[in-house]
């Protein structure tokens, strides 16, 4: 029997996680087929990437020593920020330790009394962290509901309560769903409104066609919208960045280098990884991309080629491909079944589901060949089916 106090709430809390469900584990996934991981281009591996990696430790040390505003702003941290700005023609570029830190560094950056944030109801948990850190008032909008943004606009910006710093908060391409946010509808009523927009580009930066989402949009010089990025995806190596647009670029980065806390109290991100994802920048062109795009339009038709599973299957916008399941152990057995069978997929379960349904998520990459592939889309199918009946 537990002792009272912390053993027994930890026995408590592991009980009700199993009853549920919803035991995690970090169980390595080496050597099964991807279809889960966020190396959407298979640049973790590329020898190119690696060599700068090592370089970089070799030059400059295995960490950068301190925080950027220290002694820790190191060559290769520039050159990163510059290769971001041209790679999504933005004007300006700061580099954080990871893409959680620059989500919740720009967003206690530019909080505070007199601040509204609205966020997607789906954002994702750095974004919801980040609102919660800030000081900020809070509201949420329904998942990609122009309408539902446009309402707390104007019960909140009205003549009798004005709010004169409003930020909408989104997700180029949205983790769980794999759908994208309305980016020109969210812009038009940010220019209506006074408001900025904070774009999350984690699944899109390198991921999708142009390379970056608000890029596509035609909003990467646009003055009101700031987008975040992580190097840990498509990019294959590791940590985040803010990238800004327009004449306002300069002093939003200056602004952030002088508030960020998780820029300010951290230490800068690793040399190795800077390089890394420097060097991921030249070679995440437009046929990489395009061969990611195949890919996920080739698991995506291949399940919904199975009327069974078709209803369950969101119809993904980027290399994101979500699939419903009937409840949190069945998307869980599922994924066992498939890793018995040498398949890596993602079980996403309460509390990373903002609606509270179990999935299982595909991620397509890039370098997977078409046979091999379908092979595996095919198996997805069967444990689904196997699940669901
Ligand atoms: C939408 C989104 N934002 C931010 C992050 C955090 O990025 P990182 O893993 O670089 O901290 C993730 C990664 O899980 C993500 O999916």
């Amino acid at each position: 029997m537990a002792e009272p106090g912390w053993d027994s709430w930890l026995a408590t809390r592991a009980t009700v996680r199993q009853r549920r469900g919803l035991q995690r584990e970090d169980t390595a996934a080496a050597g099964l087929f991807d279809l889960s991981s966020n190396d959407y281009l298979g640049l973790s591996g590329h020898r190119d990437i690696r060599q700068a990696a090592a370089q970089a430790a070799l030059d400059y040390g295995a960490g950068a020593s301190a925080s950027r505003v220290a002694a820790g702003t190191l060559p290769v941290h520039r050159e990163l920020e510059a290769g971001l700005c041209d790679y999504a023609q933005r004007q300006a570029a700061l580099v954080f330790s990871s893409g959680y830190t620059a989500n919740l560094g720009v967003l206690a950056a530019l909080g505070g009394p007199g601040s509204l944030f609205i966020l997607d109801a789906h954002a994702h948990a750095s974004l919801i962290d980040g609102a919660r850190l800030s000081g900020a008032e809070v509201a949420t909008a329904a998942h990609n509901d122009l309408a539902d943004f446009t309402r707390l606009l104007e019960a909140n910006c009205s003549a009798q309560r004005p709010k004169p710093r409003v930020l909408l908060v989104v997700e180029s391409v949205y983790s769980v769903f794999g759908d994208a946010a309305p980016l020109p509808g969210l812009a038009a009523l940010c220019a209506e409104f006074g408001a900025l927009l904070l774009v999350d580009e984690a699944h899109s930066l390198a991921a999708t066609g142009q390379g970056s989402a608000v890029l596509a949009a035609g909003l990467a010089g646009h003055g009101r919208v700031v987008s975040t990025a992580t190097l840990s995806k498509a990019l294959g190596s590791q940590g985040g960045a803010v990238l800004m647009g327009g004449p306002g670029a300069v002093a939003l980065r200056d602004h952030l280098v002088n508030t960020a806390r998780t820029f300010i109290f951290d230490t800068a991100l690793s040399p190795a990884a800077a390089a890394g994802a420097l060097a991921a920048l030249r070679l995440a062109g437009p046929q990489r991309r395009g061969a990611l795009a195949e890919n996920a339009l080739l698991i995506r038709d291949q399940l919904q080629a199975h009327p069974a599973v078709a209803g369950h299957v969101e119809a993904g916008a980027g290399a994101v491909l979500s699939v419903k399941m009937p409840s949190a152990g069945a998307a869980t057995r599922a994924a066992e079944t498939l890793a018995a069978q040498g398949i890596s997929v993602a079980c996403f379960r309460p509390p990373s589901v903002p609606d509270g349904i179990s999935r299982i998520r595909l991620t397509a990459h890039a370098h997977h060949g078409h046979p091999e592939l379908s092979a595996a889309v095919h198996a997805v199918a069967r444990a689904i089916i196997q699940e669901d009946s």
